[in-house]
């Protein structure tokens, strides 16, 4: 087996992956870095306007790279954007860098915490609720293929950090 080096979030969007990483990667010592966030450095555009002046492929081809970039270092913990799971060698990358972690909620959740802003591309429809579902029914099963889910619905950040703490320390690959 490999020697785990990060922990990286996926889940959906409005799961709580870049509030819970930051907090977690305080906590354990761990840098932190967030695929959206380097593909917005490394582009100049935010993702919205990339969407809108390129597309999702674009997108995509990106975030595989920014991907490629963050798995080939050490004591990180990686947030990732929600449709990373769309490639199978982002997922492949990610594996072998480290534990992957999801973060779930449901539906009602999930349309609460992302109403609050505009910077989702991909739920700038009609009606959000049931782009949230259509997009969850279609990802669930790449997410439970994490080697640890939680449902973070009715947790505090906090309380996710403390739960992947104990996970991690259950599989002895950390000092967290
Ligand atoms: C996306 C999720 C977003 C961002 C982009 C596409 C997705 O990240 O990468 O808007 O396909 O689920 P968050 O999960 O951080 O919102």
């Amino acid at each position: 087996m490999n020697m785990m080096k990060n922990i990286v979030l996926i889940g959906f969007m409005g799961t709580g992956k870049t509030s819970v990483g930051k907090l977690l990667a305080v906590k354990i010592g761990y840098a932190f870095v967030d695929t959206d966030a380097k593909i917005e450095e490394d582009n100049h555009l935010t993702i919205p306007e990339i969407f809108a002046q390129h597309g999702e492929f674009y997108f995509r081809e990106r975030e595989a790279e920014a991907v490629k970039a963050v798995a080939a270092e050490d004591n990180m913990v990686i947030s990732t954007g929600g449709g990373v799971v769309l490639r199978e060698e982002n997922m492949a990358a990610l594996r072998q860098s480290g534990c992957i972690v999801a973060l779930t909620a449901s539906a009602d959740v999930i349309v609460e915490r992302t109403s609050r802003n505009n910077d989702r591309p991909l739920l700038e429809s009609e009606n959000r609720r049931r782009a949230v579902e259509e997009l969850m029914q279609q990802r669930a099963v790449l997410y439970a293929k994490a080697d640890y889910m939680i449902d973070t619905g009715n947790m505090t950040p906090l309380q996710v950090v403390e739960e992947i703490c104990d996970f991690v320390r259950r599989r002895g690959d950390f000092r967290a």
